[in-house]
């Protein structure tokens, strides 16, 4: 049976390019990193070019990256961290209602420890606005916390804007870059973060390991105590089978993104063809303008996603209903939620599409015939053919 995966926002396969490499990293050096021995030096020294590639993909200084386990570790270490760090300061913190699970959980727990959160709303098109940001901080805002794509509606956040509005107050600006990271080019400067978290496994590298960026002026309380490893902001062995892997999809990445954005627009702007030609009554949950390409999440009015989730399923398609992290439960998505209200039917019925550089015409054309399949099947009257 033809399969096809269209929830590359959950996670992206390992390019070729990248097994390869990591292939050739089992049979190679194995050192400790750490170790002074020549086998450690050979790690070391390929721990460096990774760093020193990772710092590049966002313009940043090479003793500025902190290898993490992922994006919820890397987030987990700012929010905790700077929070920790600072609350000497003050004990107020900015975040959206928007972001995923790795930063309002531990908001979440900081409420706990006696932090007062704010979590701003965003309009109906999934933007939380600069002015919003600029009402809630206070003289004793510490931190900031916003993400740049939204991993559910591919929604774009004005980070820039903010950063600028951030310069001239104490508070720490961490973003959220992991849906970002694989489609823009990212620069810390131009940003104005202190600090940003990106994710391997959403850009066709391996699992389990990601980055966090930290402007040298910005203090971190430690999390994981232990060793001395990457200069005591996170002790323990590094990674490097996945960080040699992660290294050459950044390296991919850098060679390879704007043809995929084309890609991804190129497909994008056919599946919204396929549904009108199909006469299928949809909306986009987000806009097109501050749109990424390759995340759709679209409502289909009338449908009832559990049962239209089953039957893409048994076509062979598959795509979430929210983050990954909530599929499973029939929680509706907070994301939706904070853009239309408890209330809406868009919470019901909304799935999300997300293509990645293997997505072909043919996957799109496929996948907007079943869609019209199903939908005829379930509620006749959705499509206007
Ligand atoms: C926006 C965002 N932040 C954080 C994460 C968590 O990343 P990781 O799986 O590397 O822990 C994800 C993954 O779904 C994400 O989409």
């Amino acid at each position: 049976m033809k399969r096809v995966y269209l929830d590359y926002a959950a996670t992206t396969p390992l390019h070729p390019e990248v097994k390869q490499e990591m292939m050739e990293a089992l049979d190679g050096t194995y050192g400790n990193p750490s170790s002074i021995h020549s086998f450690g030096r050979e790690s070391r020294k390929l721990l460096d070019d990774a760093r020193s590639i990772a710092a590049r993909s966002i313009g940043a200084d090479f003793s500025s990256i902190i290898f993490t386990s992922g994006a919820t570790e890397a987030n987990n270490l700012a929010i905790f961290g700077v929070a920790r760090a600072y609350a000497h300061r003050g004990k107020h913190i900015i975040t959206t209602q928007i972001e995923h699970h790795a930063v309002l959980h531990p908001m979440e727990e900081l409420q706990k420890e006696g932090f007062e959160v704010t979590f701003l709303p965003v309009d109906e098109s999934g933007i939380v606005s600069v002015e919003a940001v600029e009402e809630a901080l206070r003289p004793d805002t510490i931190f900031v916390s916003i993400m740049r794509v939204n991993n559910e509606t591919g929604m774009r956040q004005p980070i820039e804007a903010i950063g600028e509005r951030l310069k001239e107050h104490q508070a720490i600006f961490h973003t959220d870059a992991v849906q970002a990271y694989g489609l823009e080019k990212l620069d810390v400067t131009s940003f104005n973060v202190d600090l940003l978290s990106v994710s391997s496994h959403k850009i066709y590298g391996p699992k389990g390991i990601g980055f966090l960026y930290r402007n040298d002026d910005v203090h971190l309380a430690q999390q994981i105590f232990g060793g001395e490893q990457e200069r005591k902001w996170r002790s323990g062995t590094e990674n490097m089978l996945g960080i040699r892997g992660f290294t050459k999809a950044i390296e991919l990445l850098e060679k390879e993104q704007n043809e995929r954005l084309m890609h991804y627009e190129k497909l994008s702007k056919q599946f919204f063809k396929g549904l009108n030609d199909f006469s299928i009554d949809y909306h986009l949950n987000g806009t097109r303008e501050e749109h990424m390409p390759n995340i759709l999440n679209i409502s289909f009015p009338g449908v009832e996603v559990e049962m239209f989730l089953t039957n893409l399923d048994l076509e062979g398609i598959a795509v979430s209903s929210g983050s990954a992290c909530t599929a499973g439960s029939i929680d509706p998505s907070h994301v939706l939620k904070a853009m239309y209200g408890e209330e809406n039917d868009r919470l019901y019925n909304s799935i999300r599409f997300s293509f990645g550089i293997e997505t072909s015409d043919e996957d799109i054309q496929f996948c907007v015939e079943k869609i019209s399949k199903i939908l005829n099947r379930l509620i006749p009257s959705n499509t206007r053919g």
